[in-house]
């Protein structure tokens, strides 16, 4: 593959370490998070045209503060050092950080000297988003201040000649006004990045360094229905075409009509080697009587694996295997001691039996917005690109306590009606995730003159950025009202809907 203009940022432990990576891709330049032990020989070995040191929640003068080879200084290439980031390099090079006083937090006004490269096209006084105790107190020699704050007297900082600059403000993060354009000056003006990384480029690319590295060879892929392994089974698919096998197992679990449209989609649209396994009855089989949801998410997982793996098996070796790992995936589990591992997320792992050589990462270097618009740029359909998270055991975890068939049915349509409802309103898009669940709860109603005495449905919607925290969401009144009147009319069995209203934490987005 051509060598692609590259900015490497070096991770700290900052929070806002996977914003500053997006912000620089924003700008159409390819960026890559790596931990900040990182040797310069690898460092060379990359070539970057820039470095971004990312904050981090150390104090620098403390024992055992993290650290990067000083060479890094010496190598021409340019560096941005964000909050700690900026710390580190004045202690490196010299200069004194000291605690300050009082912490500064919050947007506060900067007066920056906007002759400097950094800050071009920018007003006097910019505000920015501030959150440190520590501060700059002596800057390095060779340096000069370019931004000062009431508190921070050295509020950014600039070796022009040999190209180093620190913020200590967080341009990353969307309410620092001048943001994007301070890290668009950093990679034009400084990095003399020329800005073309784009999907569509991407895409060729991929497709040619696949079809290079597989050849003739066999490959295949587990397909979810999700975004990501549709994105990865896709670009597979226009590398090597029927070479790629794509197994999908319905599990039953899946919400209403949509493993037919998956089908649909693959087979019929893509034209993909697809093997669609119907395997519900196995799946209700292994979960009777099951109400623990643990003991369900596991029997479920190596169902999964079980019946992927029995379907390789017919196809006999394979010398490639596709996974639909993303960037953030890849993050979270590789940067060390900062990462925050889920745990429960993604059906079961790797199938231990299937006989392949390699694994393949399409994906690995995409967030999951670019991902997206790979998807789409791949011709992939909006609604399925778009599609809100599912978890992998299904309405297998929406089904409170015991799941029979019947219950996911009565489910299935609730959810549809929820799901079309909300579509009807226009709140699609604000809506992060939202679904029905059915509670084991049975309840008495009345409907003409008879009593009923049925379940109750309860929905559920949040509003998130990572899933880690999220906020129920506002649904107006009137939206939730049809809903649930059609849903009491139209399915049966239900007569009763409740809206939860609990906030992740305390409550998680799912019930189970
Ligand atoms: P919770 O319920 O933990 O969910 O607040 C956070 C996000 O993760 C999804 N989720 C799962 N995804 N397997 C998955 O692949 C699972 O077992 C699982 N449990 C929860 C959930 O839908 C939400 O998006």
């Amino acid at each position: 593959m051509e060598e692609k203009e590259l900015i490497l940022i070096i991770d700290f432990y900052g929070q806002y370490n996977q914003l500053i990576a997006r912000r620089v891709r924003e700008c159409n330049v390819y960026s890559e998070i790596v931990p900040y032990k990182i040797s310069i020989e690898e460092i060379k070995k990359k070539n970057p045209k820039g470095i971004i040191f990312t904050g981090g929640p150390s104090s620098v003068y403390e024992e055992g503060a993290p650290r990067c080879d000083k060479e890094i200084f010496n190598l021409g290439i340019p560096v941005l050092g964000i909050c700690y980031g900026m710390q580190f390099m004045t202690d490196s090079l010299g200069g004194k950080v000291q605690k300050a006083e009082m912490r500064e937090y919050g947007e506060i006004p900067v007066k920056i000297n906007n002759n400097s490269k950094l800050f071009e096209g920018l007003e006097d006084s910019s505000v920015c988003l501030m959150s440190h105790t520590d501060y700059v107190e002596q800057i390095p020699e060779g340096f000069k201040i370019i931004g000062t704050t009431d508190n921070c007297p050295a509020a950014a900082i600039e070796n022009e000649q040999r190209k180093l600059y620190g913020i200590q403000f967080h341009t990353e993060v969307n309410n620092t006004a001048n943001g994007t354009k301070i890290i668009k000056n950093f990679l034009f003006n400084i990095c003399r990045c020329k800005g073309d990384w784009h999907m569509d480029s991407f895409a060729k690319e991929q497709i040619n360094h696949l079809k290079n590295k597989i050849g003739n060879k066999k490959a295949l892929c587990a397909l979810s229905g999700g975004v990501d392994s549709s994105v990865a089974a896709v670009l597979l698919h226009k590398a090597i075409g029927k070479n790629l096998t794509c197994i999908f197992v319905d599990h039953g679990l899946l919400r209403k009509n949509e493993g037919d449209e998956v089908e649909q989609v693959f087979r019929n649209q893509f034209d993909i080697n697809l093997i669609r396994v119907n395997a519900e009855e196995q799946f209700l089989s292994k979960l009777e009587g099951v109400t623990d949801p643990e003991r369900k998410r596991k029997i479920i997982g190596e169902e999964f694996i079980r019946v992927f793996e029995k379907e390789a098996k017919k196809i006999g070796a394979v010398d490639f295997l596709v996974q639909g790992t993303i960037y953030p995936d890849v993050i979270e589990s590789g940067l060390g001691e900062a990462a925050t591992i889920k745990s429960h997320h993604n059906v079961g792992g790797l199938p231990d039996y299937v006989d392949f050589k390699e694994i393949i990462e399409p994906l690995r270097d995409l967030f999951k917005d670019e991902v997206r618009k790979l998807g789409l740029e791949l011709g992939i359909p909006e609604n399925l690109v778009y599609r809100q998270p599912f978890p992998g055991p299904g309405l297998g975890i929406r089904v409170i306590g015991n799941i029979t068939k019947d219950k996911l049915e009565i489910l299935r349509d609730a959810d549809y009606i929820f799901r079309e409802e909300v579509k009807i309103a226009g709140l699609e898009k604000d809506l992060n995730q939202y679904f029905a669940v059915l509670t084991d709860i049975r309840s008495v109603g009345v409907m003409g003159d008879y009593r009923t005495y049925d379940y109750t449905i309860a929905l559920r919607s949040v509003k998130t950025v990572d899933f880690m925290t999220a906020k129920w969401s506002k649904i107006p009144y009137e939206v939730l009202e049809k809903v649930s009147s059609r849903i009491v009319n139209e399915v049966k069995h239900v007569n009763r809907v409740v809206y939860d209203i609990t906030s992740k934490p305390p409550a998680t987005i799912e019930w189970e």
